[in-house]
């Protein structure tokens, strides 16, 4: 029997399940993995206030030097989130000869390119199974079940708040805010749920899964991010009606020799498998040139569906980490390589998708033709289009569909057409997929 001992830093909603899970499964775990996982170190800067689980008071401490600088710890566990001071933390327990598992989408986004040559430097295991998806082993199938694979495509929906959203505004016929006031309330979204609505927290999840199925190193930065803000009753009801539904999509795919590297809310056939997915649900779809298409579906967020990724994470090391020398924590073969010659990020500019366009003007001849005058002159080919019933604030809604386009087109069309002054200024466009 070999015994692991975690040091765990952060002791909020997954630091607490962790903790929870861990010790009313040591035995099970211990059974299953010939691994005894123990406790060293709970860490947090608050430890007085009170949790849904029971510890020791001698094993927690305020100060993360002793639990990363305890030779005694063979994985650091840090889950406090954010840059800093998760940053210091990672770095540090590998200057240490610590192995880290961590659920950081946000710090893996920015610095994972450090933190991963840092590993390969130090040799030693990074885990990051939480950092997308939740519960859903994507991060393992991604780097060893695909490992003989190279990917086309991966997309899906990686943000459960978001997901929840939208689906409360189909089920219930409510606005966003409405719907946004629900999540909170049902504890989803954050109390400032910014980085989950605005699909920054997608787009960290994205460069994670580009980085593994691309080997890019893509900050969320380089990927175009879009969220649900702007998303309305009508535009849910309107796509509904000529047959689609409405998901926040975060997209890699090869496109040429470049990638395209995407977060916004997209149009997506309501027969799509991932149309059907609701709720703080996630799915993740992956297309390998060996394995096809696969699809990954899950809880996304939560206590237990994460601290289940957190501790396959742990047992994964600890399998490797040899304890019986030198401090005992030499792990083999988890290391992430960054590819050395990635393929570039398509510009956004140069994507091309179908759209769909929503403006509201006044009900007077003339004006379809005008805007369709100007799509024209970008070569941007209409599908459909539809004169909605019923006016918003006296004006009429107009939905058009267009065949594919680039983006630099539709977006100088859409300037044009918003200085000719016929429309309201708040023009609707969402990306479609099939
Ligand atoms: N806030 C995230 C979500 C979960 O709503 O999916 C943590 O990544």
């Amino acid at each position: 029997m070999k015994t692991i001992n975690v040091g765990i830093i952060g002791f909020g909603t997954i630091g607490a399940g962790v903790v929870k899970a861990l010790q009313s499964k040591r035995s099970y775990l211990r059974e299953k993995s010939g691994i005894d996982v123990n406790i060293l170190w709970i860490c947090d800067k608050d430890i007085k206030s009170k949790r849904p689980v029971k510890v020791n008071k001698k094993i927690l401490t305020t100060s993360i030097a002793k639990v990363i600088y305890d030779p005694k710890v063979d994985i650091v566990v840090e889950l406090v989130g954010g840059i800093s001071p998760a940053k210091d933390i990672v770095m540090e327990s590998l200057r240490n000869g610590k192995s880290v598992v961590t659920a950081n989408k946000a710090l893996l986004s920015n610095f994972g390119r450090d933190i991963f040559a840092l590993a390969g430097e130090v040799g030693l295991s990074v885990g990051f199974e939480a950092s997308v998806g939740g519960g859903i082993p994507i991060i393992r199938a991604m780097k060893e079940g695909f490992i003989a694979d190279s990917f086309d495509l991966i997309y899906g929906i990686i943000n459960g708040t978001s997901n929840f959203i939208l689906s409360e505004m189909v089920e219930k016929n409510i606005s966003f805010d409405e719907a946004l006031a629900d999540a909170q309330a049902k504890g989803y979204a954050e109390r400032d749920p910014y980085l989950d609505i605005s699909g920054g927290d997608s787009a960290h999840k994205l460069s994670v899964l580009a980085l593994l199925g691309f080997g890019i190193a893509a900050k969320s930065t380089d990927i175009y991010t879009e969220g649900i803000s702007g998303i309305s009753r009508e535009d849910i009801e309107y796509a509904r009606d000529m047959g689609y539904a409405i998901k926040l999509l975060a997209i890699a795919k090869r496109s040429g020799s470049e990638i395209e590297l995407r977060v916004h809310p997209t149009l997506i056939p309501k027969t799509h498998l991932l149309a059907d997915v609701n709720g703080v649900y996630n799915a993740i779809f992956v297309k390998g040139d060996m394995v096809g298409e696969n699809l990954f579906y899950g809880q996304g967020a939560g206590a237990l569906p994460t601290s289940s990724a957190v501790i396959s994470d742990i047992i994964s090391i600890a399998k490797n980490v040899d304890v019986s020398c030198c401090g005992g924590n030499k792990p083999a073969g988890q290391r992430l390589n960054i590819a050395k010659s990635a393929p570039g990020i398509k510009k956004m500019d140069e994507v091309r998708t179908r759209y769909y366009i929503k403006f509201l003007t006044p009900d007077k001849p003339g004006v379809l033709a005008k805007v369709s005058g100007v799509l024209a002159k970008y070569d941007i080919s209409i599908s459909s289009v539809n004169q909605k019933e019923g006016r918003i604030g006296g004006l009429v809604p107009i939905v058009m569909m267009t065949h594919e386009s680039f983006e630099k087109d539709m977006s100088r069309a859409l300037r044009e057409i918003n200085d000719m002054k016929i429309v309201n200024k708040n023009i609707v466009r969402i990306r479609v997929e099939n």
